[in-house]
């Protein structure tokens, strides 16, 4: 093992690791010399991620509870990553998209985690990385099933950290503002469409408004958030929530 390469030897699964944030993670494990494994809905974007790596692609659709307990979970290393969002007013909120992505975002970390940590209190080493968000501290209206979901997953990661320290693995959260990938992307245009402004407005009116740190996060930034929490540098750090939010949850 060295300095370079703090994950050889070790095996990490990425979800949702074909896009924006789960991609530029699973690239930095892969460098750090973690085999990845890169598990997304989308299989061929997967598996270019995956070739391009060194790793292996898993096409599965984490809304499907039975496929996620039958997966090889078998990691010394799980991000959970993959998420969406939905944004309606609560009262117009639709019923399936709130469990839909409570399923996706919160019931599937869960059940990801369950089957993951007896293979990490074997080695006695595992490290537990959630994608969680501003979101998962400070709420927006009009996105409940997502704030919500986060807000479970930090709850989840503290007890991980709880049960997990005597058996050497640790769970944390990473807790972005908005970043630069297509799911941000997608956002800008529907709301430069619903505001009759321009994109660039839309960013500075709307997203980064909240912020001290008027700038949108790149994935690699996350992604090496993620890397540290699982070098040598970060082994009493567990139970916690790196907030890369630019200020955000200081007021
Ligand atoms: N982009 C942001 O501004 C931002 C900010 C804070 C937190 N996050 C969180 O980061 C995570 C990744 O977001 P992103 O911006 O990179 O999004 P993205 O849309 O670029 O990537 C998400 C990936 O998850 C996959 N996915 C979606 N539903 C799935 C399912 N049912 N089963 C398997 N895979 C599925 C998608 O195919 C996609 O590859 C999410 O949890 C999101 O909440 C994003």
């Amino acid at each position: 093992m060295t300095n370079e390469q703090p994950l050889a030897g070790r095996r990490a699964l990425v979800t949702g690791g074909a896009s924006g944030i789960g991609r530029a993670c699973a690239v930095r494990l892969a460098e750090a010399g973690a085999h990845v494994v890169v598990l997304d809905r989308d299989g061929d974007a997967a598996r270019r991620v995956a070739d391009g790596i060194g790793g292996t692609a898993v096409a599965a659709d984490l809304t499907d509870l039975a496929g996620v307990d039958a997966l090889d979970l078998d990691v010394d290393v799980l991000v959970n990553n993959a998420g969406r969002q939905h944004v309606a007013p609560l009262h117009e909120f639709p019923t399936e998209v709130f469990s839909a992505i409570l399923r996706l975002m919160l019931e599937a970390p869960f059940r990801l985690v369950r089957g993951a940590l007896p293979h990490m209190y074997g080695r006695g080493w595992g490290r537990v990385v959630n994608i969680s968000s501003v979101h998962g501290l400070r709420a927006s209206p009009y996105k409940s099933a997502y704030v919500t979901a986060k807000h479970g997953l930090e709850g989840l990661s503290k007890v991980v950290a709880l049960e997990g320290a005597p058996h050497g693995v640790t769970s944390n959260c990473v807790n972005p503002a908005y970043v630069r990938t297509p799911l941000v992307e997608g956002q800008i245009a529907d709301q430069a469409r619903a505001h009759g402004l321009s994109e660039d407005e839309v960013v500075e009116r709307v997203m980064l408004a909240p912020a001290a740190v008027k700038r949108l996060i790149e994935p690699v930034e996350v992604a090496d958030a993620v890397l540290w929490l699982c070098s040598p540098a970060a082994q009493s750090v567990t139970g916690t929530s790196l907030a890369m939010d630019g200020g955000w949850s200081a007021h």
